[in-house]
């Protein structure tokens, strides 16, 4: 590991082992170890022609020339020469035979509204928007940036620009105006879709008031399409020329729209995430590859089933709502519960009267939001029959193992196998997780990969070790393909070490005895809270935009409940007095400029900052002083006294908390 990166955390001695229960292994897609390694093999062995015998179940116009072209590589091409179209392979494809009128999306509001959508409901609604969108002039590779709430209209909106071609880049809503200003501008959106509002913990949230705010003076946005939410009252302003309602523009369009013949390396959608340095990026992902992974992970992960409720509790917003709400699960028919609400609303059993209400059979949720209800207390949970549910899954961080325990035994009854996924924005879709009817599970290991990954363990210089650095040997369907509009970051983040030859995801990781990998956390400044990304350069920068802030560092620390917390420190310029109303102001700025979400738990007014004598801040030393650990060699620092000076006060800080 470099100096500069962040410890990972302590290896876990976990012994325990759950095999799949029979009843599930029964009748499961994939069923014992040894159907597992066998067709892991054959995706390894032959990959190519793994993934084209995976490809014939879908719906193309053309079919490819070659599988997978590695010409240009690290920009990989897959099904080269192919045309399909990913709303006619994730809708229309249902409409003939017993799935027509099958349930796709169940929704419920979070005052108790509900509707549920049918696959013909669906492609009704995403043709009559997709006739819409090119009514208002969207065309094929334009930009429709996508800020509402978890209402159906979401998932209708990204799928009506697959139809037509357009890129979406949808922007999870707890993100500020300033945010979505930097990646309606950095992708040049002629079109945003928003609502009026959302509920959140009982009130409307309004949403166009902060796109309004978002998008003034951005000359590439030329229209704002505003989906009201029913049953709310609140101001929405409409700017004539610009702004047009939803309901307007889909009452006369008719039920048909042709669907864009796209190719297969023809961008799909954006998503930006954050790295470790500058602006967050945004993640290409493209038509096909994207597709046939998003389909074939979902059916084997989630061991799909035509009787399935299926519920992802992730907000669109994310990788996870991409790949797991809109695309996988809808290419497999699959009926699912989309829930538009706080978990805790109107109180902290909404989650299990969910799955009581819907008879949900899979859930899919994140290991910050178990630790939650292991809080509010098993009541809750007792109250409800969960007896439905055959399978769980988790994503976004680890899961420590008592957390694990917790939803096997409390909410899966100890006969669900848990699904500990593993994936990143970049991947498209799953990469180290169980095979639930296949995999024996360990509590807090991701276990084994996917079919056609191939992980390694390694070495800054590149050489297999047991604990090390994650990297992934060759290239698969589901990965990204750039970094919209810069090239050269794609390469330099991803592919630079190791000559190119593998990818890097920055994750740490340990492979047991057994060929089960644990993954460690992060090995750069990227922040995980709460399953959600956040560069720490992002955040410093915020403060540093404050008049009176000198400096600032950033850093992660445990935290109980979201897995990781913020902690900043942050130096005042000369002649600037400290205080909690700078503090407060400090606070302001982050909300303003992120989102509330990336909120620091704590921030520390410090006299200075521990540096390398060039000036670099150490920021493992500000993790050492939060953890309580020996600061190490300091004398390489330019002023070694500065962190005497941080740890008395970290600890009276913490003292009085
Ligand atoms: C990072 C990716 C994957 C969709 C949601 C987050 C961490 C994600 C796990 C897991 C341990 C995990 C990694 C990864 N992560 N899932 N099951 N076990 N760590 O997507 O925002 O792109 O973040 O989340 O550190 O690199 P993302």
């Amino acid at each position: 590991m470099p100096e500069e990166s962040s410890p990972m955390t302590t290896v876990s001695t976990e012994q325990r082992k759950f095999d799949p229960v029979s009843t599930f292994v029964k009748d499961a897609q994939i069923s014992g170890r040894a159907a597992y390694d066998a067709l892991y093999e054959k995706s390894i062995a032959d990959p190519e022609a793994f993934w084209a015998e995976v490809a014939e179940d879908f719906f193309w116009y053309r079919k490819w020339d070659t599988v997978l072209d590695r010409s240009e590589a690290p920009f990989f091409k897959w099904f080269s020469g192919a045309k399909t179209n990913l709303s006619v392979n994730c809708v229309d494809r249902h409409l003939d035979g017993p799935n027509k009128n099958k349930a796709a999306i169940i929704w419920e509001g979070e005052p108790g509204d509900s509707r549920v959508l049918t696959y013909f409901d669906l492609y009704r609604e995403v043709n009559k928007f997709a006739n819409a969108l090119s009514e208002q002039g969207v065309k094929k590779g334009d930009r429709v940036a996508i800020y509402l709430g978890m209402v159906p209209e979401l998932a209708i909106a990204c799928l009506a620009c697959a139809r037509i071609g357009a890129v979406h880049t949808v922007i999870f809503a707890g993100f500020s105006a300033e945010s979505i200003k930097d990646r309606v501008e950095g992708c040049e959106a002629r079109t945003v879709i928003t609502g009026d509002a959302s509920y959140r913990r009982g009130k409307p949230l309004g949403l166009k008031t902060i796109v309004d705010e978002a998008v003034e003076g951005l000359d590439c946005v030329q229209q704002v399409i505003v989906v009201k939410r029913d049953g709310v009252e609140i101001a929405c302003p409409m700017v004539e020329g610009r702004d047009v309602w939803y309901h307007d523009i889909v009452r006369h369009t008719a039920i048909h729209c042709e669907p864009e013949q796209m190719d297969a390396e023809d961008m799909l959608f954006l998503l930006y995430t954050s790295g470790t340095t500058g602006k967050p990026k945004g993640i290409i992902h493209t038509t096909a590859g994207y597709m046939v992974y998003s389909y074939l992970t979902s059916k084997y992960v989630f061991d799909m089933r035509p009787e399935d409720v299926y519920w992802c509790t992730a907000d669109v917003g994310w990788i996870t709502g991409h790949s797991y709400i809109v695309y996988g699960p809808m290419q497999n028919a699959i009926t699912q519960v989309m829930y538009e609400g706080a978990p805790n609303w109107p109180d902290e059993g909404r989650f299990w009267n969910i799955i009581e209400k819907y008879a949900v059979t899979t859930f899919y949720t994140a290991p910050t939001a178990i630790r939650a209800f292991m809080k509010w207390g098993d009541h809750w949970v007792e109250k409800y029959d969960l007896s439905s549910l055959r399978l769980l899954g988790t994503v976004g961080e680890a899961i420590n193992p008592e957390a694990w325990m917790w939803y096997h035994e409390k909410i899966g009854a100890s006969q669900c196998p848990i699904v500990d996924t593993w994936w990143q924005t970049e991947t498209g879709g799953h990469m180290l997780t169980p095979i639930p009817g296949a995999i024996a599970t360990k509590p807090g290991s991701a276990t084994v990969p996917f079919f056609g990954i191939e992980p390694l363990v390694l070495t800054e210089e590149g050489e297999e070790v047991n604990a090390g650095i994650l990297a992934i040997k060759n290239p698969w369907p589901g990965m990204l393909r750039g970094v919209y509009g810069d090239p050269q970051r794609f390469k330099d983040t991803y592919f630079s070490k190791w000559d190119g030859k593998y990818y890097l995801p920055g994750d740490g990781v340990r492979k047991d005895e057994d060929g089960y990998y644990w993954i460690l956390g992060r090995i750069d400044d990227v922040v995980n809270v709460s399953g959600h990304r956040i560069g720490t350069a992002e955040l410093e920068s915020v403060f540093v935009e404050h008049e009176a802030v000198a400096e600032s560092a950033v850093i992660g620390v445990p935290h109980e409940i979201k897995g990781q917390g913020l902690v900043a420190f942050v130096t005042v310029r000369q002649g600037i007095e400290t205080s909690d109303a700078l503090k407060k102001e400090l606070v302001g700025m982050v909300d303003k400029g992120i989102g509330k979400f990336a909120r620091p738990e704590q921030i520390l007014f410090t006299h200075d900052l521990p540096k390398t004598r060039s000036g670099k801040i150490m920021r493992r030393i500000l993790r050492n002083i939060t953890l309580g650990e020996d600061i190490g060699n300091v004398t390489t620092l330019a002023d070694p006294s500065v962190v005497n000076e941080l740890v008395e006060q970290w600890n009276s800080l913490t003292a009085k908390a």
